[in-house]
């Protein structure tokens, strides 16, 4: 059996974790928000719609940030419809996913969600249908202190206090045909230029996040970053990078059937898919060096990933809202995550914190229902599905420094990746408690991988405990019946001596090994 190998030296270091890292993203889309977040006939609902058993397991992930409310809603709705006495607020037809939206919550209640839940708000601003008025009003309206017309109109609203919004992107997948108001790169650069001076003419201390590609397979990837980054470079903060995989086919309407995969997606393959992930951030990091170095510019620009999953939409999810149009909150989205979907999530999990230094915000999409790790039932409970532990993990252990990890493992290759390496591993330092964490996945569906790891630096930690996510069917679920079918355990064998690593990394496994000073001693 091939032994794979790592070399850690707390010296040699990647960069530093942006919390915003481990952030996430809620739409007006399916039961994301209706029946996900808010749900007022719930039982334990709180006083404002609430589902209190969200809640908490929203605060279970820490997540730091939450995208709002989209996502392709976003180009289509006016947030003044959102506002004000719920009563007066009116019904529109989300072009989007073909629903109605009854605006029963908008941003101020979004807001009060985040701040129950302990999340900060990443806003998105419509620059598909809308523009810069909309965008510099809905920026005064949140975080303007009072005596000017829209933070007025926020407080006769009930919001004394302003939202005080620090992250928000401009439009939304705006590359994208399927998007509304679509642009090509130039109108799109412009005016995201000119509606973030706007927006920081109101608020200098926002950051923001202006549009990349939709996916690296968009035909306009990489001419796109160019132009955007050539109008918005000085403008902007972040570029913004988004990525979903897919192992099942999926019959959809143009011009999503170019979106969702048309065939099936073996698993060494689809497992082998962060790699690309992985090149896509490379990619994009060129472009942005590329621009700084054609205007002689001292300012990097930082990467926003923030929407990135694993995704299986079914038929009805696609052809029932064309079918079936103007259902209000609808379940879209909502197959349940597998085993082998959290092992992706995991190795793409991995791929974002080997490239903290440049990436500092990324969301996973989404946090709700829909293509997300937390499924609500109509007045039930909720399931944490696959995809929630390695979030959990990483969200939870992965926080502080990135180490530089040298990794030697065997390999398998097929017909669309010439070397898939089996193990993909990072490891984070957290100076101030003392501990090293690494977390690892094998790919290999053959068996286990013995793991060898030389850990200089750290000759006197030893083992905390070392959790793993292993099942023998790679696509067994969590359901409401069996919530607890394919969860993590902690009886890992990896052991610690002199800094010398082993462990056994079972078949088809998410790991994470935990060393501390403390257990050293
Ligand atoms: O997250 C679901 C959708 O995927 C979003 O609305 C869109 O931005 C992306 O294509």
């Amino acid at each position: 059996m091939q032994t794979a190998k790592i070399v850690a030296d707390p010296e040699f270091r990647i960069g530093e974790v942006d919390p915003r890292l481990f952030g996430s993203f809620l739409e007006h889309l399916g039961r994301a928000i209706y029946g996900g977040i808010y749900e007022p006939e719930h039982p334990i609902s709180d006083d404002m719609g609430f589902r209190r058993d969200v809640i908490e397991l929203v605060r279970e992930l820490d997540v730091p940030v939450v995208r709002y409310p989209g996502g392709n809603f976003v180009s289509g709705y006016n947030w003044l419809d959102g506002v004000g006495p719920k009563e007066r607020r009116p019904k529109r037809l989300d072009l989007a996913w073909k629903t109605l939206e009854t605006n029963a919550v908008g941003t101020d209640e979004f807001c009060e969600w985040a701040r129950r839940a302990g999340v900060g708000v990443y806003m998105a601003v419509n620059l598909g249908e809308g523009g810069i008025n909309e965008a510099r009003s809905l920026v005064e309206y949140c975080n303007h202190p009072g005596g000017s017309l829209y933070s007025d109109m926020r407080i006769a609203n009930g919001r004394r206090q302003p939202h005080d919004i620090k992250l928000w992107c401009l439009g939304n997948e705006m590359d994208a045909p399927w998007q509304l108001g679509h642009k090509n790169a130039d109108d799109y650069g412009k005016l995201a230029a000119t509606t973030a001076a706007a927006m920081k003419w109101v608020d200098p201390t926002i950051e923001l996040v202006a549009c990349g590609s939709s996916h690296r397979g968009m035909p306009t990837f990489g001419d796109w970053e160019a132009t955007v980054l050539d109008h918005t470079y000085d403008a902007v903060d972040y570029l913004s990078l988004h990525q979903y995989y897919f192992c099942d086919p999926v019959k959809a309407p143009p011009p999503l059937d170019t979106y969702f995969p048309q065939e099936p997606v073996p698993l060494g393959t689809y497992l082998a898919k962060p790699i690309l992930m992985d090149d896509f951030i490379r990619s994009v990091v060129a472009t942005c060096d590329y621009v700084r170095a054609k205007k002689r510019a001292k300012k990097h620009m930082y990467l926003a990933f923030d929407e990135w999953n694993t995704w299986n939409p079914r038929a009805g999810d696609l052809q029932g809202v064309n079918d079936n149009p103007w259902q209000v909150a609808p379940p879209l989205f909502e197959a349940p995550y597998t085993h082998q979907d959290a092992l992706v999530v995991g190795l793409m999990l991995i791929t974002l914190l080997r490239h903290a230094d440049r990436v500092k915000i990324a969301c996973m999409a989404q946090l709700v229902n829909t293509i997300a790790p937390i499924r609500t039932v109509a007045g039930g409970g909720a399931v944490r599905e696959t995809i929630f532990y390695p979030l959990l993990h990483t969200s939870r252990l992965g926080r502080g420094t990135v180490l530089d990890l040298q990794v030697r493992s065997p390999h398998y290759e097929n017909d669309e990746f010439d070397t898939v390496p089996m193990l993909d591993a990072v490891a984070t330092l957290n100076e101030a408690r003392e501990e090293v964490t690494i977390f690892a996945v094998n790919r290999s569906q053959d068996g286990p991988l013995p793991l060898e790891g030389d850990l200089r630096g750290v000759a006197g930690y030893g083992v905390v405990e070392h959790l793993v996510m292993e099942h023998a069917d790679p696509r067994a679920v969590n359901t409401v019946e069996q919530p607890d079918t394919v969860v993590p355990h902690n009886r890992g064998d990896a052991s610690l001596a002199d800094g010398r690593l082993t462990a056994t990394l079972p078949k088809l496994s998410w790991n994470v090994i935990r060393l501390s000073k403390a257990a050293g001693r």
